[in-house]
């Protein structure tokens, strides 16, 4: 199988992208699938956080761009799940990015580390980590929850992707109130589709735990039966071609009510 490009985007900060790249690159090397997670947030990285390994660093992906360092010598091999690699980002980023240094690492990297995918996970603008991390990917997954800013700013995202030519451009919708109450008037699973005009990848559901299990380190694979780790699952297997039904795998919850409201 050629590997594939996988960008996590949105312009819109703090609707988890990072979150969901991380998990989702962890998943599919869980699966056998060898995964490289980039981090493309140059100015603000926090992946190297959310995977425990902040204090293992040596090197990032300027050194690898500026041909200082071997790509095989920037990477870490996570320890939980070898099949997942990570580049960090730039640890001092002033000089902005050379594009075409960057594709050639992308390059370089299918080409060197016999990989399945490339997960790339951006910062929230549309600035040049957004334009390079696009210009290499074959798909993407816009980032968007329950807040009319973060549509919005989903429905941007897809129209400048379909501008960059990222044909494969779905939605997932995290953060999801799984409680099924809309007292508060939130737009639905269908109004946020429909706003955003993307096809739905997933939905990963709010899940109270998460930052307390980030700040350790630790991914949704550490809560195995929580309904977030099964909506990971889920989204893998669809990158993976197959028909999941939306929400296969969660407990304790009322599909119609969810969807509906
Ligand atoms: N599904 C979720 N349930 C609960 N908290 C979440 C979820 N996804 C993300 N978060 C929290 O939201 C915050 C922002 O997430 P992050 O992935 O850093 O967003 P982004 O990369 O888009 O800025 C973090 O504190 C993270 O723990
Ligand atoms: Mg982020």
């Amino acid at each position: 199988m050629a590997c594939r490009v996988i960008t996590v985007t949105s312009f819109k900060g703090g609707v988890g992208k990072s979150t969901v790249a991380a998990n989702l690159a962890f998943v599919l090397a869980e699966k056998g699938k060898k995964t490289l997670l980039i981090d493309c947030d140059f100015r603000m990285r926090s992946l190297d956080i959310l995977l425990g390994v902040e204090n293992d660093i040596v090197h990032d992906s300027m050194d690898v761009m500026s041909g200082k360092i071997a790509l095989e010598k920037a990477v870490l091999t996570d320890k939980r799940e070898t099949d997942l690699l990570f580049l960090p980002a730039p640890f001092n980023f002033r000089d902005g990015i050379d594009q075409e240094k960057f594709s050639e690492m992308i390059d370089r990297a299918k080409k060197e580390l016999s990989l399945d995918f490339i997960v790339l996970d951006t910062p929230g603008n549309s600035g040049e980590e957004f334009v390079a991390a696009s210009s290499v990917s074959d798909s993407a997954f816009v980032v968007a929850n329950h807040s009319f800013p973060s549509i919005r700013a989903a429905e941007c995202t897809g129209r400048e992707l379909m501008e960059l030519g990222v044909e494969d451009r779905k939605l997932i919708i995290n953060m999801f109130d799984m409680s099924g109450k809309n007292g508060d008037k939130k737009p639905s699973v269908v109004d946020i589709i429909d706003k955003t005009s993307l096809r739905l990848a997933g939905i990963i559901p709010f899940e109270p735990v998460l930052p307390l299990l980030q700040d350790g380190g630790q991914l949704v694979n550490s809560v195995p039966n929580r309904n977030i780790a099964k909506a990971f699952l889920n989204v893998t297997k669809r990158v993976e071609g197959r028909n999941v039904p939306l929400f296969t795998g969660f407990k304790g919850i009322n599909r119609r009510k969810l969807l509906n409201n």
